[in-house]
């Protein structure tokens, strides 16, 4: 029994490689077909409408590759899309992402948390929805004339989001933890620290390859919260309950794919730890 049919990821580029690392160390004997749409990079600042096409098309491509599950690795992608690919691939289960407000709330002791995230996901209905359930929308979120209603809730815990324009793009070359990525996240984080938050949610899941760089901006005592391990439970426990975790007893294998650049693509791959 069980099914050795490969399990399908993707994201814009390597960030969804966060999310493979912990897949790799829980499912060691699955085989994974990891998609980056490296063409399309990044997601977080393009329209909606072009991020659904895109991952429409890609999960075409897993679907076509006969995957058993789909982890959509991207938190863009998650939240403009996952309803839409859900609709167009009935017969597919899907894992998807969201930001982790719920266990940064919990850890909290300060009642200030911060989100960094993309545009699209800062903007997204699942971050809001998160914010009114669970905090209250802080700083420069709560006075975002285009924000969503409920963002003047002053209940609850205070949930800073901030967009660190640029971050993708820096992890993509390799330069999550570099000065250029320390130069745009300290702003940031000298805000996030004068306003006393001491739980910081990596929103996209190429920013765990700039956690060093957070970690330090951020000072000491700062949870910094990657949902990454969380994703790659859920996709363990939707593989287990549908009876469909792999029977093979050797060790899995990793398949890569990438749209455009694909030597840039897999020169980073090698680079970023597995
Ligand atoms: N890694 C993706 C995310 O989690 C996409 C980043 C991007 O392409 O902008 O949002």
């Amino acid at each position: 029994m069980g099914d050795a049919r490969p399990i399908g990821i993707f994201d814009s580029g390597v960030g969804g490689l966060s999310v493979l690392r912990h897949l790799r160390l829980l499912l060691p004997a699955e085989d994974v077909l990891y998609v980056a749409d490296a063409a399309w990079c990044p997601y977080g600042s393009k329209p909606a409408g072009i991020i659904r096409e895109r991952i429409a098309e890609v999960v075409g491509v897993l679907q076509a590759r006969g995957v058993k599950l789909v982890v959509v690795a991207c938190n863009s992608a998650s939240t403009v899309g996952l309803a839409d690919v859900r609709r167009r691939y009935p017969q597919l289960t899907f894992v998807g992402m969201e930001p982790a407000v719920k266990p940064a709330v919990e850890q909290t002791r300060t009642r200030a948390i911060g989100v960094l995230a993309t545009a699209t996901t800062a903007a997204g209905e699942s971050l809001a929805r998160l914010v009114s359930r669970f905090g209250r929308w802080a700083g420069a979120a709560a006075e975002d004339a285009d924000a969503p209603a409920g963002r003047d809730n002053c209940r609850g815990v205070a949930v800073h989001v901030a967009v660190p324009e640029g971050l993708v793009e820096l992890v993509e070359r390799g330069a999550g933890d570099s000065p250029a990525a320390e130069a745009l996240l300290r702003p940031i984080m000298t805000r996030w620290r004068e306003a006393g938050v001491d739980v910081v949610v990596l929103g996209c899941t190429h920013y765990p390859f700039a956690r060093a760089a957070v970690e330090r901006l951020a000072g000491p005592g700062v949870v910094i919260v990657d949902p990454a391990p969380a994703v790659a439970r859920q996709a363990a426990r939707v593989l287990a309950a549908g009876g469909a975790l792999t029977p093979s007893l050797r060790a899995g294998q990793t398949t890569f794919l990438a749209t455009g650049e694909a030597d840039a693509f897999y020169a980073i791959v090698s680079r970023l730890a597995l």
